[in-house]
């Protein structure tokens, strides 16, 4: 006779076949006290953009390599953002007027990342910049 339902989902072969055991079922999570590392957060090195100097004050600038742009809504104040816009996905490809611009469908926002003009309808999403020594730092 075959393997029953109850046999099926309690078996430990069984939720590995079904790719039931994820990372948290680790040698490492399961006890040595060390915490598993996730395999699923992207490790993210910083990446050195260049001269603050080439951020306008009120503007920004597209990063494509890095898939970010930077802007410095206020003078010092340099704010990063994923350059996938939150429409379809396109790329950002420049800043123009002050605007972050997706030629894509025609989406536009503004140097805090908000829409400005649709159809987006959420911000880009935040990332993390650091400027020191008059050079900008993503990640
Ligand atoms: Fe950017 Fe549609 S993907 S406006």
């Amino acid at each position: 006779m075959g393997a029953t339902r109850r046999t099926l989902l309690t078996s430990p072969g069984a939720a590995a076949a079904c790719g039931l055991v994820g990372a948290h079922d680790s040698p490492a999570a399961a006890g040595s006290g060390e915490p598993a590392a996730d395999p699923v957060a992207p490790v993210v090195d910083p990446i050195a953009l260049g001269p603050a100097t080439d951020i306008p004050v009120g503007g920004g600038k597209v990063y494509s390599t890095a898939m970010a742009v930077v802007t410095q809504p206020v003078a010092g104040d340099f704010k990063a953002f994923t350059s996938t816009c939150t429409h379809w996905g396109c790329q950002v490809t420049e800043v123009e007027n002050d605007q972050i611009i997706c030629r894509c469908h025609g989406s536009r926002f503004s140097a805090n990342g908000s829409v400005v003009l649709g159809p987006a309808t959420l911000p880009l999403g935040p990332k993390a910049v650091t400027v020191k020594d008059g050079q900008i730092t993503l990640g």
